[in-house]
């Protein structure tokens, strides 16, 4: 994974990869250039679109993440027979999967693990945490997806952007790009929750509501602020439209999930008093929802407690974002607002 004799500034292949990104990083020597200190938390030096935080809190964030896409979706991803097929084994060819904005590295390893005849590519703008062993079969290069794959033209089986948007300036333009990185009949996946709030009717929270709740303002602060930078944080919802609009690319699924963001359903009554005339599949379909919708909240509390750099950077006041922060989590925590959030994956198959 990482190279022994990384010079500073060198963007050259230094991995002997055969699909090399712009290099290999050596943590002890690659890390301080690569994240930067900004309002109390640390970032990424080298894209000032994406100002979400790069620390060791974020990456744990992110496992907690993972696990709720996991229980969302009841395996890694989307579309499996799809996925499954593209990753058969077969003579001549290791297939090969891409993880682009792997964060805390946990999906490019989970694949590498269920699948230890593929290799697996995990790309971010930093380093991800990684605490146990890496299997042999996957490994982990710094690269910006904004600036291109040309050195990845038809490389990939599977190819992964899931959470990434907010770090990607033209959105379509990457779906293009990923488009051309796949194998014939290899399969693009996307996935990540809106920034969109969900009423509990399931229907949109305009951004105009009068009095709206402490964790809509700042969401709507962040969404802006997102928007600002250039991110593209409206893509889980306009995803399936670009990757229609892309001739190399055919059967284009989209999979959309409610979760509440806290167990507020079950507020009044237990969960299993709500559930016991349903019988028991509808029971565990409950516990599986109440577990979720928890994890959710501590998900999107954390979220929330890293929005600081992206607000301060747009100005802000330190004592504003900390009052947004502050209401917002007791809101949550308290079960005050009965939010639903909504996650969206889509896919789609490279033509053969
Ligand atoms: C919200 S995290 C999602 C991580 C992972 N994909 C997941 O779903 O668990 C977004 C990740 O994308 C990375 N990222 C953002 N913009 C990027 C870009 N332009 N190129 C590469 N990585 C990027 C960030 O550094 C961060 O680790």
């Amino acid at each position: 994974m990482a190279s022994e004799d990384i010079e500073e500034g060198v963007l050259e292949d230094l991995s002997g990869s055969p699909a090399p990104s712009l290099y290999s990083f050596n943590p002890s020597v690659d890390e301080r250039h690569m994240l930067r200190e900004l309002y109390g938390r640390v970032v990424n030096s080298y894209n000032d679109t994406y100002l979400l935080p790069a620390d060791d809190d974020e990456h744990r964030r992110l496992d907690l993440q993972h696990r709720i896409y996991t229980i969302m979706l009841g395996a890694l991803y989307p579309a499996v027979p799809l996925v499954r097929w593209a990753l058969r084994p077969r003579r001549g060819t290791t297939p090969a999967i891409l993880d682009v904005g792997t964060g805390s590295g946990s999906w490019a390893i989970d694949m590498a693990r269920e699948f230890p005849h593929c290799e697996v590519v995990g790309i971010d703008l930093v380093p991800p945490r990684i605490l146990g062993d890496v299997p042999a079969n996957c490994r982990f290069e710094i690269d910006d997806a904004n600036l291109g794959f040309p050195h990845y033209r038809g490389r990939f089986d599977v190819i992964q952007a899931r959470a990434v948007d907010v770090g990607i300036r033209d959105f379509p333009g990457l779906l293009n790009e990923l488009a051309q990185s796949l194998r014939p009949s290899g399969v693009l996946l996307l996935g990540d929750g809106e920034m969109q709030l969900y009423d509990e009717q399931k229907r949109p929270i305009s951004f105009s509501e009068p009095n709206p709740s402490w964790t809509h303002r700042i969401f709507f602060a962040a969404y802006n602020a997102m928007k600002n930078r250039g991110g593209s944080p409206d893509a889980p919802s306009m995803s399936p439209t670009w990757l229609r609009a892309i001739d190399s690319l055919t059967d284009v699924g989209w999979h959309k999930v409610f979760v509440p963001i806290g167990p507020w359903i079950y507020g009044e009554r237990s969960y299993t008093d709500r559930a016991r005339p349903h019988g028991s599949n509808r029971e565990a379909a409950n516990e599986r929802e109440k577990i979720l919708a928890d994890m959710l909240r501590t998900n999107c509390l954390a979220f929330i407690s890293g929005m600081g750099p992206l607000l301060m950077s747009e100005g802000y006041l330190p004592e504003s974002v900390e009052k947004m922060q502050h209401e917002a989590g007791m809101e949550l925590q308290e079960l005050r607002v009965r939010l639903y959030s909504r996650w969206s994956f889509a896919w789609a198959v490279k033509k053969p």
